[in-house]
């Protein structure tokens, strides 16, 4: 494509400056930025035609790689047959019936129904109205409050901010809905307690209880956390004993648990859904992202027998007033399906824990690395946390811009990803091969190297 042509790369630019308004918009971004136009397995290409590793799945989506053509084929067998009706009351749809009864067999044990959204954020907030809804159909309706974590990320609707943990998400946009709550996170790198007693992982839990027993039991609806922390937090893999904790407390205070899994479902982390790794099952799961590999817009809920039953016996005229017109769409569940069934077939969880060991064992290393605090991982989500002084853990200060400068020295070699709070976010499709892993792993490890080279000299020079 000529540069000059109106489909070129600059006069494309201009009308996306002019005309388009980005996810977490900002014009400094976008001065030069990627116009991807095409995409196959583990490698999307760009309009100069260079091709790069998608190390994040795109946005932690893309499981089953690009160009696939069996989820091609689903989307447009299903748009051909009925490309949309709706599942509101009275009516329903295959593709829908068929999804809900496979997630029953995939989801944890205790997760008996589902209802399907767009995305991650109405999600949350499906979640969020559901546990106080819940509540109030229990006799409860004092029990309104949700409690989350800082640095967790839940969506960009106005509930699913308020229960957001990263404050720069409620700047300019008024406070937070009253009665969302924060506690800290059990960051593994940067945790700290004065506690003695107990292991880390239990005082994180504990300050659940804390904030619990302080608001009162009778107002706390509901507990929501990510298991493991991602576009907030920069991959935050909590101590073996939290969540075990945490369902604890839930359970003695009678809070319901969410569990946020939009970026751990699905075998991200070597298990179907994360809270597995820690025998720990919720009341509400949510999901979105890999359950359509991004070929589609779709995400839910899943909610304990004990929730569902109350769903369906509340009188009519008191029922859960929720509803999205797409809920539930033909071809959205179409497409999962397919996914899924690929995911199940090509044995696509173990092969992600399998290589998502592999890509942390070549990682590893890096933590001999003067700026290097902590490289961590659990499936195929890999985080490498960058600081300025190892024994203080002190962060590089934001004007060295240290996290885009890695950002650079990895795209210049092949890698696209993101780098989130200064940590290296990898998070590769699920069909990625050994070989790719291994390239991975070197490019992040020459990045590094070339990226602190870089801001010393800098800072030498000023
Ligand atoms: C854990 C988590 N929850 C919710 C969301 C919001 O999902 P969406 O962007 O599909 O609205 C995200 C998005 O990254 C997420 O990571």
């Amino acid at each position: 494509m000529s540069r000059g042509s109106a489909n070129g790369k600059p006069a494309l630019v201009q009308r996306d400056h002019h005309h388009l308004i980005h996810p977490q918009h900002h014009p400094s971004d976008h001065q030069d930025p990627q116009v991807w136009v095409a995409g196959k397995g583990v490698t999307l290409k760009n309009i100069e035609g260079k091709s790069y590793i998608d190390g994040l799945s795109s946005m932690w989506n893309v499981y089953l790689g690009h160009g696939r053509k069996e989820l091609v084929a689903a989307g447009a067998g299903q748009l051909k047959k009925l490309a949309f009706a709706t599942a509101y009351a009275g009516a329903t749809n295959e593709p829908a019936i068929a999804l809900a009864q496979l997630l029953k067999k995939l989801v944890y044990p205790n997760i008996e129904a589902f209802y399907f959204t767009l995305g991650g954020s109405d999600a949350t907030d499906t979640s969020i109205r559901t546990a106080r809804f819940y509540w109030d159909a229990k006799g409860q309706p004092k029990k309104q409050k949700i409690i989350a974590r800082k640095l967790s990320y839940h969506g960009s609707t106005v509930g699913a901010a308020s229960a957001t943990g990263v404050e720069e998400f409620s700047q300019g946009f008024g406070p937070r809905l009253p009665g969302f709550l924060h506690i800290e996170s059990p960051n593994p790198y940067r945790f700290t307690t004065k506690r003695k007693d107990v292991t880390p992982g239990v005082a994180a839990a504990d300050l659940l209880e804390e904030l619990i027993v302080r608001e009162g039991p009778d107002t706390v609806a509901a507990f929501i956390a990510e298991p493991i922390q991602g576009g907030g937090g920069g991959i935050l893999i909590p101590p073996e004993d939290y969540f075990p904790r945490i369902r604890h407390i839930c359970d003695r205070y009678n809070v319901l648990f969410i569990s946020d899994e939009v970026i751990t479902g699905f075998g991200r982390t070597g298990r179907w859904f994360a809270l597995e790794h820690w025998g720990v099952q919720p009341d509400i799961v949510q999901f979105a992202k890999g359950i359509t590999s991004g070929y589609f817009p779709l995400g839910g809920i899943g909610v304990s027998k004990e929730i569902k039953a109350t769903l369906d016996t509340v009188e009519s005229g008191k029922r859960w007033w929720h509803g999205y017109t797409c809920s539930a769409h033909p071809v959205g569940c179409a497409i999962a399906l397919a996914n899924l069934r690929i995911i199940e077939r090509e044995k696509l969880v173990a092969r992600s824990a399998r290589l998502g060991a592999r890509l942390l064992k070549k990682l590893k290393p890096l933590e001999a690395h003067a700026h290097i605090g902590q490289v961590r991982g659990i499936g195929l989500l890999v985080g490498v946390e960058l600081v300025a002084d190892k024994t203080t853990q002190a962060r590089f200060p934001s004007d060295v811009g240290i996290g885009k400068r890695v950002r650079q020295e990895l795209f210049q070699r092949g890698l696209y990803t993101r780098v989130l709070d200064d940590v290296i976010c990898l998070a590769p499709p699920l069909v990625i091969s050994a070989e790719d892993i291994d390239r991975i792993a070197a490019i992040v490890i020459e990045a590094v190297g070339a990226a602190v080279k870089a801001v010393k000299a800098s800072a030498i020079k000023k």
